[in-house]
């Protein structure tokens, strides 16, 4: 039998049309595509039809039954966000280094001493493949809530062979379980474990001869990641690790320039990485080549919220060129949160973007942050059927009234998931 839905009567119908093929990039972003009074058809979990109230529902009206039909009247109606950079699967908070930080220690002083992301890692060693999936799922239900119907999961918490494929299965997993789409990134490069930090290249050679080929063997990665910070793995290491990466089919990211100028967004573009993440500190010479070389700019306020460090130069990149997609970085460090419509907020308020800038970036550019533009972040025909209803009057809400959750239904492939603010 065939799945229909109907929504009718939306205030504005966010569809986000005409970017499925490239990333939007300067004015582009300001442009939503909206439709007032829209409306939209759905079977099988395809958009069929993106349209006016008056001639989708002149079409599709008689054909559904009521269940089939949800009435948008004086909402807005919006593609599932797509959260493109996410540290889901770990186990254990760090709070304990959080109070630390209130009192004047650093991020890297704290990592340095053997906390920060060796913490993580140590629970997250510790943990078995079953308590990571029971609190990442919780997680992921989280997300699901406030909005977002795709992400993006990196390894990084195992820094062995074992314990980052027990990540990457956990989040093949969930994948497979959670309605939510999760796209995997393998992140062994995350960190230098503690006892090898006087001998970092022999830890390189293992992630690029032990780990990248079994992760593309098992097919348990898209995407390849590099923690790219002095500190942490120099750029030549980086892009060693990088360049591994592509010899086995894995796309390259990296994390570039987050504590200090480090040349990440320059070696982003130089080799061909997807998206380059974080970015506080990125170079104008970086933001120039990425723009050139068509690196999407994931940017992550929660990080310089929670770190209280300067914020990455959004305005300047957008205005230099550079597609620019918004995170959450939701990991329990840096930027523990899963509201990506918090991170809307940060990126008006404290990185000059514009309310429509916003949308873009945690929708289309989003999805093209993470390679599947093709089949989500917008309303089109074909399109996966991925829709989230806000109860809000006008999109200006999603970045104006803050710390609260607007998010009335989430509609993944078809199905509703969210209804009235709460999972079904
Ligand atoms: O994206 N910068 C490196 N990795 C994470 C933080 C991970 C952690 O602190 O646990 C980030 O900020
Ligand atoms: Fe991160």
């Amino acid at each position: 039998m065939t799945q229909k839905l109907l929504i009718t009567g939306a205030a504005q119908l966010i569809t986000m049309a005409g970017h499925s093929t490239k990333p939007a990039v300067r004015e582009a972003m300001s442009e939503l595509s909206i439709i007032e009074n829209g409306a939209l058809y759905m079977e099988d979990g395809i958009i069929v039809e993106v349209g006016s109230d008056e001639e989708i529902s002149g079409k599709y009206g008689d054909s559904v039954s009521p269940e089939e039909h949800i009435d948008a009247t004086g909402k807005v109606v919006a593609p599932g966000l797509i959260d493109p950079h996410t540290h889901l699967v770990h186990a254990g908070t760090r709070e304990n280094e959080y109070a630390m930080r209130l009192k004047g220690k650093t991020y890297m002083e704290i990592m340095e001493a053997g906390g920060g992301i060796h913490s993580t890692t140590r629970s997250t060693q510790e943990a078995s493949h079953e308590e990571l999936y029971y609190q990442s799922k919780k997680r992921l239900d989280q997300f699901l809530i406030h909005g977002v119907t795709t992400i993006e999961a990196k390894s990084g918490y195992g820094l062995t062979l074992e314990h980052e494929m027990k990540q990457l299965e956990v989040a093949k997993q969930l994948g497979n379980d959670h309605p939510i789409d999760l796209v995997s990134t393998f992140m062994g490069a995350h960190a230098i474990p503690m006892d090898e930090k006087e001998t970092p290249d022999v830890f390189v050679d293992r992630v690029i001869n032990e780990m990248i080929p079994e992760v593309a063997k098992r097919n348990l990665a898209t995407f390849n990641d590099v923690f790219c910070e002095r500190g942490v793995f120099t750029p030549e290491q980086s892009r060693r690790i990088l360049e591994a990466g592509k010899e086995h089919g894995l796309i390259p990211k990296i994390h570039a320039d987050e504590i200090e100028p480090y040349a990440g967004a320059e070696l982003a573009a130089s080799v061909g990485a997807i998206s380059a993440d974080h970015l506080l500190r990125a170079s104008e010479q970086g933001i120039k080549d990425m723009a050139e070389a068509g690196v999407v700019g994931v940017l992550l306020p929660g990080t310089a919220f929670f770190l209280m460090a300067e914020f990455a130069q959004a305005r300047k990149m957008i205005d230099s060129g550079v597609a620019v997609a918004l995170s959450t970085d939701a990991n329990p460090g840096s930027s523990p949160t899963i509201s990506l419509p918090f991170i809307m907020n940060l990126g008006c308020l404290n990185m000059g973007m514009t309310p429509e800038e916003v949308i873009t970036a945690t929708t289309i550019n989003a999805a093209h942050a993470i390679g599947c533009a093709e089949e989500a972040g917008s309303l089109e025909k074909g399109k996966k059927a991925d829709v989230t209803i806000f109860d809000i009057p006008n999109y200006l809400f999603l970045s104006y009234q803050y710390g609260m959750n607007h998010v009335e239904t989430v509609i993944k492939a078809g199905v509703p998931r969210v209804v009235g603010g709460q999972l079904v």
